[in-house]
């Protein structure tokens, strides 16, 4: 795969430390030739460790907080000014619920927290769409790339508001996907990643559970943060120029599947270690 980004340019939003999808990725763009410009907001910048990932790629680091507008303008000039002009590639590496790191349940959700949910999580990617659009700053067969996660489509519990910021990501990439693909020749997607043990995924109440839960669920295991940055690659990559608005689902099987015999398993064997009566009823 060495080579597939050669010449090409790209922003990554999201790398705050090793176990960050985005670093992953960071780390395959550069491996496969691609030149980045990497982004965080400002508090992620001073308290992370993305200098390390911007010497280790040769990579220029500009702060952006991704709600505010004049931040993301900013870094989109500044990043035309690094590559001299157009670029070809974004990955959109952005969530964080205050609800979810308050403890607050779904059902007694505080309004304020869900709404800065939304604007982190889902309404950047539209605010980094909207000015790159108007700056005319993604080249012709570039590609867009958001990470999504499958409670976008299906209630798992514990991951809260979260789930509706994803459902409207991935409605953004589909309604900026067609503006995209008409005027620019530019591909929108997202892709839904397994469970990850990364900062914004132990955030997530019962996580460590939903991870062994998915592992036993899924044919193929789950989806690591170095696969996922493999299958951006290839999105970033020409082998998929005709691949837009789609939610990609990257998780060994998981979103097909009803239930399978390793999870049934350790479900019976709850069962067994208990010895009430009502064990087997319903
Ligand atoms: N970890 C998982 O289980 C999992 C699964 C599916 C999808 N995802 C998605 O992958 C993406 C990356 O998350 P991750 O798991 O690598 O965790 P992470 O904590 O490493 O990354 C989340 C990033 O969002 C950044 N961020 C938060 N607020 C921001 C703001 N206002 N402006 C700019 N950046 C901001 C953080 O600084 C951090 O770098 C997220 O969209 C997440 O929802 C994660």
């Amino acid at each position: 795969m060495e080579g597939l980004l050669k010449g090409k340019k790209g922003i990554i939003f999201g790398a705050l430390n090793e176990k960050s999808i985005a670093w992953q990725v960071a780390l395959k763009a550069r491996e496969n030739g691609a030149s980045l410009v990497l982004t965080n907001s400002p508090v992620a910048v001073r308290m992370g460790s993305i200098n390390e990932l911007a010497e280790e790629t040769g990579s220029k680091i500009i702060a952006a907080d991704a709600t505010r507008m004049e931040d993301i303008e900013n870094l989109l000039h500044q990043s035309m000014e690094i590559f001299g002009g157009q670029f070809d590639f974004i990955l959109h590496s952005i969530g964080m619920s205050p609800n979810v790191r308050k403890d607050i349940p779904y059902e007694q959700t505080n309004y304020e927290n869900m709404l800065k949910t939304f604007d982190i999580s889902a309404l950047s990617f539209h605010r980094i769409l909207q000015t790159a659009y108007r700056l005319d700053a993604i080249r012709e067969w570039g590609s867009v790339v958001a990470l999504s996660y499958v409670a976008a489509q299906r209630t798992l519990t514990g991951y809260n508001d979260m789930g509706d910021a994803k459902a409207l990501l991935e409605s953004i990439a589909r309604s900026f996907g067609y503006i995209y693909g008409r005027d620019r020749k530019v591909r929108i997607n997202t892709i839904s990643q397994s469970p990850t043990p990364t900062t914004a995924g132990a955030g997530i109440h019962g996580f460590g559970s939903l991870v062994d839960f998915s592992e036993r669920m899924s044919p193929l295991g789950n989806a690591t943060a170095e696969e996922c940055a493999d299958y951006c690659v290839v999105l970033f990559s020409d082998l998929t120029r005709k691949v837009t608005m789609q939610n990609l689902y990257h998780d060994g099987g998981f979103s097909s599947m009803g239930m399978s015999l390793k999870a049934i398993e350790q479900y019976q064997k709850s069962f067994d270690e208990c010895d009430c009566d009502e064990k087997h009823k319903g």
